[in-house]
């Protein structure tokens, strides 16, 4: 009788629950499938999701913290939620992405019909006419994503020069939410934070060197730097494409497996994309909580503790070795250490940077030129790298933060595919990958190497173009000395997330999301800290009065 008293009240309370929304998503957290089971279920609408959306972006992006996340909102994205309600009403759901809205880096072009600028920060491409969407657009569309509008990004994709991480012209100095005015990292610094903090369900981010995996360890959410080849770059504001690819910035492994799922493939644009492995993997069977279970993994010592590369911090020593730890207790096997054979000279750290300074400056310049010229209107009258130097230098107040050093000029002085250009390729590899990365994978029958995301860690993937898939890993203490890294930011800072490498071969991503799943689930360490109150959007789904 006690029972059933007792579960005719749990009843009773479900349907009070029900009426008054208790059981909608916290949009902080909300990961892609809590929101597909509400749409799916009738709680809520897309429509109603890009609003919250909308209304959380509004309290904290240039109010309030002004954490300066998001560039732009989508003029056409409520019209787009609105459609895909109806087509789910009748048809159901495309895919896991229908009618889930995905932050855009402002790199990535997007058709200017639909309204949205696509500059990389910079004025300079403002209201230039993007004649079509990038390809992995297309695919988001074609999977039913709602695109919610462009993230802040470091101009240029940090090629700007000597300016601080998170800072365009366009967009000012974004800040990170766990600590204000903490380096967020760059370049994909507002898909970062606009993600920690659910101003969106998930965003794009693209990475050259660093710039999908730091931002998402300082902003305490998932990166996949997918590798160079296995997402179209087609549209997307170039650096090189030796070292471009374009990822997603998640909460969770699972749904940036998700976007990645969607956003990967073969594009006829991006001949890179010829090389990658078919038919593709399906990242979502990697998602298996024992997957650390006899995971071969590696630790590069040699690199981590060298003091210049990583300041060799006591505190993130500590988090990793725990890490380490709950790892091997899930049943990994640790190889310690595992060094990248060509590490053993420490010179060739600093030669493998000069030749990928080198290669990025050389293809910056000829494929920022080749954007250009793609582009049928620019309304700036900006053809050329040439012209955006100058464009610059007629808008300092714009365009040119006080003491900041133009790495511009050194691309625009570099003399194409020479001699010197076709050696720094050829030695970044052989370091990077045959002699680095693969050397060291094949030399102890590895799956990974793990390595704290601060630091040395993204250096060999960029210049051999492999992946590298990144989980949160812990919080800076309260009592961290912080110190200037910009005009406006500081790092470390008390709060300050910091997150774990899981680094692979070429189109190792099945296994890496499988290792960085297993470490996720077990730890479970992203929610242990919430970013500051005041960057803790209070706007949440409304449904009241809904029919
Ligand atoms: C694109 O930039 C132009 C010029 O500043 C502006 O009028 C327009 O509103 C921008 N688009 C969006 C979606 O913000
Ligand atoms: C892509 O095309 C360029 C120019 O035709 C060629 O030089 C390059 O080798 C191709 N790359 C791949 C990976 O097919
Ligand atoms: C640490 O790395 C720097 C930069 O590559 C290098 O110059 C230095 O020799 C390295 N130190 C050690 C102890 O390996
Ligand atoms: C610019 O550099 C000068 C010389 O190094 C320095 O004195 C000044 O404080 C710097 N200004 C800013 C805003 O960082
Ligand atoms: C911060 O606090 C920890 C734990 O109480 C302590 O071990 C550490 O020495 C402190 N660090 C600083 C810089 O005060």
């Amino acid at each position: 009788m006690l029972f059933r008293l007792f579960s005719l009240l749990l009843f009773k309370v479900h349907v009070v629950c029900r009426t008054a929304a208790i059981l909608l998503p916290d949009l902080y957290e909300a990961s892609i499938s809590d929101l597909q089971a509400g749409l799916q279920n009738g709680d809520f609408d897309s429509v109603e999701l890009v609003s919250a959306y909308f209304a959380r972006i509004e309290e904290v992006n240039l109010k309030g913290p002004q954490l300066r996340a998001v560039l732009e909102i989508n003029p056409s994205a409520l019209g787009q939620a609105k459609a895909l309600d109806a087509e789910r009403a009748i048809r159901g759901p495309r895919t896991k992405l229908h009618g889930i809205p995905v932050l855009l880096k402002d790199s990535i072009g997007t058709a200017s019909t639909e309204g949205l600028n696509s500059t990389a920060g910079s004025f300079s491409l403002l209201k230039s006419v993007v004649p079509e969407d990038s390809t992995v657009v297309k695919k988001l569309r074609q999977a039913g994503a709602i695109i919610l509008g462009k993230a802040s990004m470091s101009e240029w994709a940090q090629f700007r020069g000597d300016v601080a991480a998170g800072w365009s012209g366009r967009g000012g100095q974004s800040t990170n939410a766990y600590f204000l005015g903490a380096d967020p990292c760059g370049s994909s610094s507002g898909s970062a934070i606009a993600t920690s903090i659910g101003l969106t369900a998930v965003s794009l981010g693209t990475e050259t060197s660093g710039s999908i995996t730091c931002p998402s360890s300082n902003n305490n959410v998932v990166g996949i730097k997918p590798t160079v080849g296995l997402t179209s770059r087609s549209g997307v504001i170039p650096i090189s494409e030796h070292q471009d690819t374009v990822g997603p910035i998640a909460r969770s492994v699972e749904d940036a497996a998700i976007v990645l799922s969607v956003i990967a493939g073969i594009d006829a644009r991006d001949n890179f994309t010829s090389t990658q492995p078919q038919p593709i993997s399906d990242f979502m069977k990697a998602l298996d909580v024992n997957g650390l279970k006899g995971a071969r993994l590696g630790i590069p010592r040699r690199a981590f503790l060298n003091e210049s590369l990583t300041g060799n911090d006591p505190f993130v020593n500590v988090a990793f070795q725990m890490a380490v730890n709950v790892m091997r207790e899930m049943g990994a096997v640790i190889v310690d250490p595992a060094d990248l054979p060509s590490t053993e000279d420490p010179e060739n750290l600093n030669t493998v940077l000069e030749a990928e300074s080198l290669v990025e400056a050389t293809d910056f310049k000829i494929q920022l030129n080749q954007y250009l010229s793609n582009l049928p209107q620019i309304p700036t009258g900006v053809h050329s790298l040439a012209d955006v130097i100058n464009f610059n230098d007629k808008n300092p107040n714009l365009e040119e933060p006080v003491n900041f050093t133009d790495h511009l000029v050194e691309a625009q002085e570099t003399n194409g595919f020479n001699q010197a250009y076709f050696e720094a390729l050829t030695t970044g590899r052989e370091l990077a990958a045959t002699n680095g990365i693969d050397a060291a994978l094949a030399a102890h029958d590895l799956d990974a190497l793990i390595l704290p995301a601060p630091g040395f860690a993204f250096i060999p993937s960029a210049v051999a173009g492999y992946p590298i898939v990144t989980v949160p890993l812990d919080f800076y203490p309260d009592n961290v000395t912080t110190k200037s890294v910009g005009p406006l930011t500081v790092y470390p800072a008390p709060g300050v997330p910091l997150g774990l490498c899981f680094i692979g071969t070429a189109f190792s991503e099945v296994e890496l999301i499988r290792l960085a799943f297993a470490f996720e689930q077990k730890t479970k360490t992203r929610l242990k800290r919430k970013a500051v109150s005041a960057a803790v959007p209070k706007a949440q789904l409304d449904v009241v009065g809904r029919v």
